[in-house]
C-alpha cells in the first residue's frame, strides 16, 4: 500500500503554494499605455517563462514587434490573433502566475472606452488595482474613470504606474506633476494605500528591481509593492453569508442547502437564520466534496444540514443569527451602466444579486457623475459608461448586504429581459424602508364584485401601433359597440392622457417608458374597478406592454396590435404630425426617427389596410364575447 508520502516532493510544493497568500490585481490603462508590455515583462523578468515560450517570444517579436530589435512583451499577453492585427486588447485576459512570496491572478482589462464593462468584471474581485499611464500623457479621463470605477468596486489599493518613464528621461518633476494631479483626483476616493512607481515596462526599470536610471525614486519596484501589499481579505472575519445556490434533496432522509460560503465561518452547531423567512436553526452537519467538516470559512463550496425543517430556496441566504443581512425590496446604488442602449427608469430588468434573481426597475435617478470632476449631475438617463446613483425597487423583498460590507452579498448586475444582456453592475450602497410601512388595504368589495355587478368579466384592451394607424377610431367603435350593449368601459387615450396626468412627458424613450408605466398603472386600477378598458397607446417599447401584461392578471390583457404600414399612416397623416415631423419640425417622432417594436404575439392583428374600421370592431366585440368577457 501507498501512504500519502509516495507523491511527497509533489506534495510539499502543492502544499507551500497553497500556504502562500494570493492577490488578486487588475491592470488598466488606456490603449498603447503599456498594460500587455507590464504584465510581460513581470513574466519574463520573474522567470515564469518556459523555454519553449521564450524561442516563440523572440521569433515572434521579430515577426511581428513593434520594439525594433528588443523583445516586445506584449506579444505575450497579447494571445489572440485579432489584438494582435488591432493593436488592442479585446477581453478580459486572468493570469496565474506566482514567485516564492505569493500568488497572483492578474485580470488584464482592455483600455479602450466601451470595454468598462470589462474592466468592471476584472475589478470586482480584485484587491489591488495597477492603474497604468504614460509619463508623457499624465493623467487622463479614462485614469479617472478607472480609479473611481475601481473605488466603486471596492478596490483598496492602488498602484499608479507611470510607465514610459524612459521616454521622459526619467524625469523626477514630471513623475511628480502626474502623481500630483492624480493624489488631487484619488483624495476623496478613500483608498487604504495608492504607491506611485516610475517605470519602463519595456526596459524593466523598477519592475523587479530599483532601476539606477531614477536614483531619486527610493519607493520599492513594483513585483515587490505586490509581494507585500496587506491585503489580507476581512472577508472571512464578517458576519457568516451562504448565499444558497441549490436545495439538495436526493432523497427524503436528507435535505442540505448548497452554495459558497459568501463571508465569515460556520461550524457544526452554530445557529444560523434563513435572511428572507428569518426562520432560525443549528447547523448538523457541514458536507462538502472531500467528506463533512465541522468548520468551514468564506470560499469554501459546502451543504449544510439543519436540525429544524426550515423553508430555503434557492437565492435566499443563510447566515449568522445575531448578524443578519438586511431584507427589503427597495435599496439605493451606484449603478456603472454597459449597454449601447440608454437606461430607461421605470422600466422592468432583471437583477441578479449572489444567488437570486428578481425583477427590478430604476425607480430614481438621483444624479449621474461627473468622471473628470466627480461631480453630480442632474441626468434622466444613463449612457454606455455613465456611472449614476439610483433607488432601485425589486418585485420581491431580496437578502443584501452593503456593498463595502460584502461584495458578494452587496454587488449586482441587470440584465436586459429580452436580449439577456447584462447592461449594468452596481453597488448597494444601503436600504430603504420607506414603502415597507406600507401595506396593501384589503377592501371588502373586490374586483370581482364590482365586475359581477355589471355581468361581465374586467380586461385591459391594449391597442399598440404606429400614430395614425387607426388605434383610436377602433377603440372608439369598439366601446361605443360595448356601451351600446350595456357594458361598462372606459377609454385611456395616449393624446388625452398626455393633457393631464402625464402632461409633464415628452417623447424622448425614456419618457415614453415612463408615460406607459403610468398609464399601465392607470389602467389597473380601471380593471379592479371592473371595467373593460381600452388603452390607446403607441406604446412602442415590448418591454413596457410586457410589463403592463404582467400587471394585469391572467386573461386580463389582449393586446391589440394595430398593423398599418407607415406609409398609409403618412397618407393619412390625420393631425398633419408626419409633415411636419419629416420636414424636421418634430423631433422623436415614431416611424421616423424613433422606433417601433412590433408586437411578436399580439392577441388581436388589425391589417386596417384591409376592410374598414367598423368590420374591425366588430371583430374585437365577438373576440369579447366568444371568451367571456361580456355577453
Ligand atoms: S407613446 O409612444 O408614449 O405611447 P402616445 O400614444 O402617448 O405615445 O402619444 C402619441 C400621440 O402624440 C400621437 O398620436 C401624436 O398625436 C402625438 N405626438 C406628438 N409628438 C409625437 C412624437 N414625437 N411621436 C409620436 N407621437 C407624437
Amino acid at each position: 500500500m501507498h501512504g500519502p508520502g509516495t507523491h511527497g516532493d509533489f506534495k510539499t510544493y502543492a502544499d507551500a503554494l497553497e500556504k502562500k497568500s494570493l492577490l488578486r490585481f487588475l491592470t488598466c490603462g488606456s490603449v498603447d499605455d503599456g498594460k500587455s508590455t507590464l504584465i510581460g515583462r513581470l513574466l519574463y523578468d520573474t522567470k515564469l517563462l518556459y523555454e519553449d515560450q521564450l524561442a516563440a517570444l523572440e521569433r515572434d517579436s521579430r515577426k511581428h514587434g513593434t520594439a525594433g530589435d528588443d523583445i516586445d512583451f506584449a506579444l505575450l499577453v497579447d494571445g489572440l490573433e485579432a489584438e494582435r492585427e488591432q493593436g488592442i486588447t479585446i477581453d478580459v485576459a486572468y493570469r496565474y502566475f506566482a514567485t516564492e512570496k505569493r500568488k497572483f491572478i492578474v485580470a488584464d482589462t482592455p483600455g479602450h472606452e466601451q470595454y468598462t464593462r470589462n474592466m468592471a468584471t476584472g475589478a470586482s474581485n480584485s484587491e489591488l488595482a495597477v492603474i497604468l499611464v504614460d509619463a508623457r500623457k499624465g493623467v487622463l479621463d479614462q485614469t479617472r474613470r478607472h480609479a473611481y470605477i475601481a473605488s466603486l468596486l471596492g478596490i483598496r489599493h492602488v498602484v499608479l504606474a507611470v510607465n514610459k518613464i524612459d521616454l521622459v528621461d526619467f524625469s523626477q518633476e514630471a513623475f511628480d506633476e502626474i502623481v500630483g494631479d492624480f493624489l488631487d483626483f484619488a483624495g476623496p476616493l478613500a483608498f487604504s494605500s495608492i504607491v506611485p512607481i516610475p517605470i519602463s515596462a519595456r526596459y524593466g526599470d523598477n519592475v523587479i528591481a530599483n532601476s539606477a536610471n531614477t536614483r531619486w525614486y527610493t519607493g520599492a519596484p513594483l513585483l515587490e509593492v505586490l509581494e507585500t501589499v496587506d491585503v489580507e481579505s476581512a472577508l472571512a472575519d464578517g458576519p457568516f453569508r451562504l448565499p444558497v445556490q441549490w436545495v439538495n434533496r436526493p432523497d427524503l432522509d436528507f435535505r442540505g442547502f448548497s452554495g459558497t460560503i459568501a463571508g465569515g465561518a460556520v461550524a457544526v452547531g452554530d445557529t444560523v437564520a434563513a435572511a428572507l423567512s428569518g426562520r432560525t436553526s443549528t447547523v448538523t452537519r457541514i458536507v462538502t466534496m472531500d467528506g463533512d467538516l465541522d468548520r468551514a470559512a468564506a470560499g469554501a463550496a459546502v451543504t449544510l444540514t439543519l436540525a429544524d425543517e426550515v423553508d430555503v430556496s434557492r437565492g435566499d441566504v443563510l447566515c449568522a443569527a445575531n448578524a443578519r443581512p438586511e431584507v427589503s425590496d427597495q435599496f439605493a446604488a451606484h449603478l456603472i451602466w454597459m449597454s449601447e442602449e440608454q437606461l430607461y427608469p421605470g422600466r422592468q430588468y432583471i437583477l441578479k444579486i449572489a444567488t437570486n434573481t428578481v425583477t427590478a426597475q430604476v425607480t430614481a435617478l438621483k444624479h449621474k457623475v461627473d468622471i473628470g470632476s466627480l461631480e453630480h449631475l442632474a441626468a434622466k438617463t444613463l449612457h454606455l459608461n455613465e456611472i449614476g446613483y439610483v433607488n432601485i425597487s425589486l418585485a420581491a423583498p431580496i437578502a443584501f448586504d452593503r456593498y463595502r460590507d460584502n461584495r458578494d452579498t452587496g454587488g449586482f448586475i441587470l440584465i436586459d429581459r429580452f436580449t439577456n444582456a447584462t447592461v449594468g453592475a452596481g453597488t448597494i450602497d444601503f436600504g430603504l424602508r420607506r414603502a415597507t410601512n406600507v401595506h396593501w388595504q384589503a377592501l371588502d368589495v373586490d374586483k370581482h364584485a364590482r365586475a359581477g355587478l355589471k355581468l361581465q368579466k374586467p380586461a385591459v384592451l391594449w391597442f399598440t401601433g404606429l400614430s395614425g394607424s387607426g388605434k383610436s377610431t377602433i377603440a372608439n367603435l369598439v366601446e361605443r359597440t360595448l356601451h351600446a350593449q350595456g357594458r361598462h368601459t372606459y377609454i385611456l387615450d395616449g393624446d388625452n392622457v398626455r393633457h393631464g396626468l402625464n402632461r409633464d412627458l415628452g417623447f424622448t424613450d425614456e419618457d415614453r417608458v415612463e408615460n406607459i408605466r403610468r398609464v399601465a398603472e392607470a389602467a389597473k386600477l380601471f380593471v379592479d374597478a371592473g371595467l373593460i378598458v381600452l388603452v390607446s397607446f403607441i406604446s412602442p417599447f415590448r418591454s413596457e406592454r410586457r410589463m403592463a401584461r404582467e400587471l394585469m392578471g391572467t386573461g386580463e390583457f389582449i393586446e391589440v396590435f394595430v398593423n398599418t404600414p407607415i406609409e398609409l399612416c403618412m397618407e393619412r397623416d390625420p393631425k398633419g404630425l408626419y409633415q411636419k415631423a419629416k420636414a424636421g419640425a418634430i423631433k422623436n417622432f415614431t416611424g421616423i426617427d424613433s422606433p417601433y417594436e412590433e408586437p411578436e404575439a399580439a392577441d388581436i392583428i388589425v391589417r386596417t389596410a384591409e376592410g374598414d374600421p367598423a368590420a374591425h370592431a366588430e371583430a374585437i366585440v365577438r373576440y369579447l364575447r366568444e371568451r367571456g368577457y361580456c355577453t
